[in-house]
Parts: C-alpha cells; structure tokens; sequence
C-alpha cells in the first residue's frame, strides 16, 4: 500500500468546509486504499500568536472533528505532532540545505507576515518543518487544497537535493489537490478564499456551526448579476462556489444541479442548500461532542496514533543521522 500523510493545524475552534471540501474529505477516502498517516500540526499553530489553554483545548477538538467526520483509527495512524520528537529534529537538519531565498519566495510565509506584526523565525521556516512531516514518513502523497501547492513543490526540491547529495534517503512526495475543490471561496467574498483568519463570519462557515447560524449565512451569500444557476468561474464566481459545495456535500455532479435548476432562482437553490449544508454538519458537531464527552476514548487514540508514527519516523530520523554524519541518534 502506499503512503499517505497529511496535517491540519489546530488553530481555530473549528475546522471550516475549505477544510473539509479541500482536503479532510480526500483524508476519509484514500485511508480505504492507502496506509494513512494524519496529524494535528500543534507545532505549526504556534508560528503565530497563541494562548496555550486554547491550544490544548483546540487540539482535542480538532482530534474530535477529525474522528466525526470518518477518519477511522482502525485504517489511520491518528496522531499529534509534537509527540513524535524526530519532527523537530529532521526539520533542523533540512533547514541547514534550504536556501534562504528559496524560503523567502513562499507566498504563504508573505501574506501571513504582512498581516502579523510579530513575525518569527519559525513562521519562515514553517514550510521547512512541513517538509519533515512528510519525509519522515515517506509518504506518496498528500492530500491538500490548493495554498499548499507551492509548499509541496518545496518539499519535492528538498527530498531530491538530499537524495542527490547523500544518495537515496527520502521518497518524493506528489500534492494529491483535487481541482474542483481544491480552492473553496469566502461566501461573503468569492474572490477569496475561505480563511479562519482571512474570513469574516458571513464568508465562513464552521463544521461546527449551529444549524441555523448555517443556513442564514448560506441565504446571504454573495451571488452575482443575473439569475441562472450556472457554473461559470469567471462571470459568476458566487454560484459557481455554491454549486461547488453543493455538489460536494450531496455527491451530485454540478450538471445535474444546473439541470436540476434550471429556470428556478437564486433563492430556491440557496434554500436547498442550506438544508444540504445543515444536515452535513449537525451529525458531525454531533458526534464531536460525544468524542468530547470521551476524553479517556480520544486520548487512547492519539497516545496510540504517536507510538505507531514514532516507529516510522525515528527509522527514517535514524537514516538521515547516519548519512548526514551524526551516527545513530541516542
Ligand atoms: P491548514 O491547517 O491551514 O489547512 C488544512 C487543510 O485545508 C486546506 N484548506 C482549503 N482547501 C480548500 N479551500 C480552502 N478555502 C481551504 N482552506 C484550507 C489546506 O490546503 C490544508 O490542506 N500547512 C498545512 C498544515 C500542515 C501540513 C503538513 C499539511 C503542516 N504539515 C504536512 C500536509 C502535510 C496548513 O496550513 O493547513
């Protein structure tokens, strides 16, 4: 089988359906036909200003989320990233062979410094430690939206430098971005992403959102000029976003929804999805509870999910120790 590795950091109280249609849904797919490994990045989320009570609290939430939502123990290494110390450990080592003006082209590392005023090392080397998730677990591919295009082709740079300098250590990882979903915008602002910092309330909505906080955001999302429900990225970039989702969460091809509503309004196919988008998430935050409720039951999988990703990830450290000149790790 092979691998798959992804993460998704834990940074606010909620995972938002950019999360869930970009990627975490491609996660629940490919455990049935990969040896899967997913993480809560908690070492990524302090890059930026953080209170720890809420970072502990986050973290079991997002392991709820991600349970409620289908990733299944049983078929997936569950696990938090900083309880498998080789993380850390291999990001040093390849942070020693990126250039400096190869970091400082990440256009993530950019927008996000603009907008912070406290700018840190560790958000420029983040995507240097992301390239250690992934390596250590010589995983195939990674399953992600479309923002992590460049950080993934980083990755790629850094495995073959390494392999050609020291000689076959790291697999090459491939981006698994699916194209119809791989850029979800703000309902609010179609010419955005969807954003837990870049989205105001009415462009986000949050898995765990209420039921009719959900269909009120969905009734006053922004459409465009005239009224077919056609999708069409260019002229009509708000319904093509909903029809995106709707066709996402229903699991009906976007033609079908554009026959389906065809000579009908705005407001008919606002109104149905919402219901759609209502009944996708109440389930979940249900069930997110009930994980919650289990502190005992969560902490058993992630504890479990970190010894098996220790395994991996300190024969691959072991490796790279050896070829860089530092022997076994102790
Ligand atoms: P994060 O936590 O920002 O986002 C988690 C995943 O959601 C995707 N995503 C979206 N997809 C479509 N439309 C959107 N509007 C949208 N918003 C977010 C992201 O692309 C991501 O896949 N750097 C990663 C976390 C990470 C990681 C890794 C991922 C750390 N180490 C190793 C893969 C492998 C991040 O910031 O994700």
């Amino acid at each position: 089988r092979l691998r798959v590795l992804s993460g998704i950091q834990p940074t606010a109280d909620s995972f938002h359906l950019g999360n869930y249609c970009g990627a975490l849904r491609n996660w629940v797919d490919m455990q049935d036909t990969h040896d899967a490994f997913y993480f809560i990045a908690d070492l990524h989320a302090i890059t930026i200003d953080h209170d720890p009570k809420l970072l502990i609290q986050r973290r079991r939430v997002a392991a709820a989320q991600l349970l409620a939502i289908g990733v299944d123990p049983q078929k997936s290494t569950l696990f938090v990233q900083s309880q498998v110390s080789a993380h850390p450990m291999l990001s040093w080592v390849l942070e020693c062979h990126t250039g400096f003006g190869e970091a400082a082209r990440m256009t993530q590392f950019k927008d996000k410094s603009a907008k912070n005023e406290r700018t840190t090392v560790g958000l420029f080397t983040y995507p240097v430690l992301q390239a250690a998730d992934i390596l250590l677990y010589d995983a195939e591919a990674v399953p992600v939206g479309e923002d992590q295009r460049q950080h993934l082709e980083l990755v790629r740079d850094l495995a073959h430098r390494f392999n050609t300098s020291y000689g076959q250590t790291f697999v090459t990882p491939n981006a698994h971005i699916v194209k119809a979903t791989g850029v979800i915008h703000d309902l609010a602002d179609p010419t955005k992403k969807m954003s837990k910092s870049g989205s105001s309330p009415q462009g986000i909505i949050d898995l765990l959102d209420e039921s009719n906080r959900i269909r009120k955001k969905i009734k006053s999302a922004v459409t465009d000029t005239g009224r077919e429900i056609a999708y069409d990225t260019e002229l009509k970039p708000g319904v093509s976003n909903l029809l995106t989702i709707y066709a996402t969460l229903s699991g009906t091809s976007i033609v079908e929804l554009e026959e389906r509503y065809e000579g009908k309004g705005y407001g008919d196919f606002k109104k149905d999805l919402a219901e759609v988008v209502a009944d996708f998430c109440a389930p979940i935050a249900q069930r997110t509870r009930e994980y919650l409720d289990d502190p005992a039951t969560l902490d058993k999988i992630l504890l479990g999910g970190a010894e098996k990703a220790n395994t991996v990830a300190s024969a691959t450290l072991s490796r790279v120790y050896d070829r860089v000149g530092f022997g076994e790790p102790v």
